[in-house]
């Protein structure tokens, strides 16, 4: 490879997504080559023991050097085979409506690591991709950001009995390099017409255990020779992996009084915790919430609600300011500035009421409660205007870098985002036609946002624009997870009233920040370095209104320039 490391681009897609397309790493002719081979054995698996002239290029495959540079950076130096290559799609109980994956509960042996810029992912499959796979041909299905979940699959989803918006199907070219995280939910559906091939070889961490191999050493125990006659609970740990009684490792428990080994092969793993079946929490919003960075509540208004809503908006449209243009440079969400009617709190009577039902409604109080606890405050409504031929509005926000005002963390069953936007939609917003767009997964990336995400120009397929009816409520993580608009493409305009939510711990403005109003006299006669640490809370992310101090050569000074 000529590059040392993967591009930033790599790094984040695969980090946000659990999976990466790398297109056209084969030609065409080491595919029609690949696809000969398999056309002449007639088999879908066991390609590296075939006859020697047609096993060849299977073992080639396995280390590739593309595929073995991706490997060394996913799963780190030394990674293995831990099953042999293979047609996805042809074995008993593929392609059925099921999904597996996920990271909660955890299984450290095929779960996604990542500090610092390195990682570990315990198990990858890469996927080469045989024949073009385009939209709605079925086969290879996934969650982007499930392998990161920190929240149970609902069964609905692992089922398909509702999948929720999430599972995607991703469209494929013949010499295409797809690797996927073992935890990302995925599963090879039924095909809507021909089974297409793609060829999956499975690899794991150097020291990760997965599945035995098919060779003499699986067929056999191997205990010392004085565990003959000893109890079952000894034999169980004193087995080794890869043989017939490590697979699966044998669990103990015990009554405090004796031990033995389980029969059931349920895991073991006793949390100091219990679902709380009375949290009021909905399990499925609960799941999309740590899965995606957003949630949308189908329905919350209803037709008279929406419409005097619209019909105030209607009347204020001479107040409707067009601001910037905030595509940001972006090629494909360039166009006209965002048309903007604010104070909607402030309305006279009665065309405030619709707006102010809003702020503390019921549908808004449950889940801000759930998703960063009690306390918070909001600031005014505004409704967002576009018109056709509206700029978009530049991605931004995301985990990295880290805000602690306004980040997302998840500890022992909670959420905490810390800003929160809730945006209500008084018209339907169409899939396609622009409107709120978002990166699900980037509240937890370890990397920044790739230029290409920001403009919408390259979206990797990362970027989501969801569809909404009137009436829904959406709610983001503002500042955690990526997001901004896609230009607006509808003829009908744009209607969405913004409310901004901060949490008790933060303030984005406004309050008791003036050292004297803080303090009082006490401040009398400070210096402006002193007068720099007497103010009160206030962030002021991009604006650099809040003074920095600045040691230099043993001297203090006040500067807006430095620091985070
Ligand atoms: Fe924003």
């Amino acid at each position: 490879m000529d590059r040392e490391e993967m591009s930033n681009e790599e790094n984040y897609a695969f980090d946000v997504a659990g999976y990466l397309h790398i297109p056209g790493v084969l030609n065409k002719q080491e595919v029609n080559r690949i696809n000969d081979a398999l056309t002449t054995v007639g088999e879908t698996e066991g390609m590296l023991g075939w006859a020697k002239q047609n096993r060849e290029l299977f073992r080639n495959l396995m280390v590739h050097p593309q595929l073995v540079w991706y490997l060394n950076q996913l799963i780190g130096h030394g990674f293995r085979l831990d099953q042999a290559p293979r047609l996805l799609g042809n074995r008993e109980g593929e392609g059925c409506s099921v999904l597996t994956g996920g990271d909660e509960p955890r299984d450290p042996s095929r779960a996604y690591y990542i500090q610092k810029n390195r990682r570990s992912c315990q198990g990858l499959k890469a996927i080469w991709v045989l024949e073009d796979v385009e939209e709605g041909d079925g086969g290879l299905h996934v969650v982007q950001a499930s392998h990161k979940s920190n929240v149970e699959t609902p069964v609905d989803l692992a089922t398909l009995q509702d999948d929720m918006g999430l599972v995607k199907q991703p469209v494929l070219k013949a010499g295409d390099l797809f690797l996927l995280a073992e935890t990302t939910l995925q599963g090879v559906l039924p095909w809507a017409n021909n089974s297409k091939r793609l060829l999956s070889y499975w690899y794991a961490g150097r020291a990760a255990i997965q599945s035995n191999g098919p060779g003499p050493g699986a067929d056999e125990d191997y205990l010392p020779e004085w565990t003959k006659d000893a109890p079952p609970e000894h034999r169980a740990i004193l087995n080794r992996p890869g043989h017939t009684d490590a697979n699966p490792q044998p669990m103990l428990n015990t009554d405090g009084k004796k031990t033995w080994v389980e029969k059931s092969p349920e895991r073991i793993h006793p949390s100091i915790y219990v679902r709380d079946p009375n949290s009021a929490i909905d399990d499925k919003e609960f799941y999309s919430w740590d899965l995606n960075g957003y949630l949308i509540v189908p329905g919350v208004m209803d037709v008279d609600w929406l419409t005097k809503a619209n019909a105030a908006v209607d009347e204020f449209q001479d107040r409707v300011v067009v601001g910037s243009e905030l595509a940001r440079g972006s090629k494909t969400q360039a166009g006209t500035g965002r048309p903007l009617l604010s104070g909607l709190l402030d309305l006279p009577d009665p065309y405030n009421e619709p707006f102010r039902k809003m702020i503390a409604h019921p549908a808004v109080v449950a889940r801000l409660n759930w998703m960063k606890g009690g306390g918070y405050r909001a600031d005014g409504a505004t409704v967002f205007c576009a018109v056709e031929g509206t700029s978009g509005h530049a991605l931004h926000d995301g985990n990295e870098p880290m805000s602690p005002s306004r980040g997302y963390y998840f500890k022992n069953g909670r959420s905490y985002a810390e800003t929160i936007t809730i945006t209500w939609q008084l018209r339907d917003v169409e899939a396609g036609l622009g409107g709120f767009a978002a990166v699900p997964g980037s509240h937890k990336t370890q990397y920044a946002m790739p230029p290409g995400i920001r403009t919408c120009d390259d979206t990797m397929g990362l970027v989501v624009q969801p569809a909404m009816k009137a009436g829904d409520v959406l709610f983001f993580m503002d500042g955690g997870c990526t997001h901004g608009a896609l230009a607006w493409k509808n003829p009908i305009e744009r209607r969405g009233v913004l409310i901004k939510y901060q949490s008790r711990n933060s303030n984005w403005g406004k309050g008791v920040i003036d050292p004297q109003e803080r303090w009082g006299n006490v401040v009398e006669g400070m210096t402006e370095e002193q007068l720099t640490v007497m103010r009160g809370p206030e962030r002021d992310a991009r604006d650099r209104t809040v003074p920095r101090l600045d040691v230099r050569d043993g001297q203090v000074s006040v500067s807006l320039d430095i620091g985070h």
